[in-house]
């Protein structure tokens, strides 16, 4: 990196901005297939803890795609861009002391390794919202199962682009059958743990 000379050690620290802010800032980085229910949980936790007083940001897929990666597609190269800048911009609200939930598919086990090595293994915790395919597909809230079926959108993750599920999460959450309260309370127990300042 020639002729750059970052600041990093001249600026307020992580750690008086996390006393500031009387909480630890970690990485919930939540991946499942589309529809599985993500954002759905990620915005429900994000309110249920910014209400206990936590400052927490939902970092979303497809808010991301309106801005920073809205020059990138869904073929495996853009979307290991698509996370790296995401692991990037994650790692920079940590250092600001904030919260994180990290609403992204994720698809591939080194899409997500390489998000867990930017970000740093002690802040990211892989959660996995696991909602079968045939769940997601029935709800198919935004209408693209029906069309990635029909082959007006093709690269859909789960369709005819891959999902590999991840081995060892911090946490899984079968969402079938359960109401969308009772997913969030378990992330909820899950997340407060790691950020309480005891
Ligand atoms: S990722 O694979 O790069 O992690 P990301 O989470 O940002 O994906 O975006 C996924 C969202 O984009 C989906 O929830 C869906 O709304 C939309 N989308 C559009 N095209 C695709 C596609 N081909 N595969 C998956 N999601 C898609």
């Amino acid at each position: 990196m020639k002729n750059i000379h970052p600041i990093f050690d001249r600026l307020v620290s992580r750690e008086e901005k996390e006393r500031f802010l009387n909480q630890k800032s970690k990485a919930f980085w939540l991946t499942g297939l589309s529809g599985s229910g993500k954002s759905t949980i990620g915005e429900r936790v994000e309110r249920m803890l910014f209400d206990q007083g936590f400052f927490v940001q939902l970092i979303d897929g497809d808010n991301i795609r309106t801005g920073i990666c809205n020059n990138l597609g869904f073929s495996i190269e853009d979307r290991d861009e698509n996370i790296r800048r995401i692991a990037e911009v994650t790692k920079l609200f940590l250092n600001n002391g904030t919260i994180c939930i990290n609403s992204f598919v994720s698809p591939t086990k080194e899409i997500r390794k390489n998000a867990a090595n930017i970000i740093g293994a002690n802040d990211f915790f892989e959660i996995y919202i696991n909602t079968p395919l045939v769940e997601c597909e029935k709800r198919d809230v935004k209408g693209l199962y029906a069309k990635a079926r029909s082959g007006k959108l093709l690269g859909f993750t789960g369709i005819d682009s891959p999902y590999e599920a991840p081995e060892n999460p911090s946490l899984t959450i079968h969402t079938e059958n359960k109401t969308i309260e009772e997913s969030a309370s378990k992330l909820f127990a899950f997340i407060i743990e790691k950020i309480a300042v005891k």
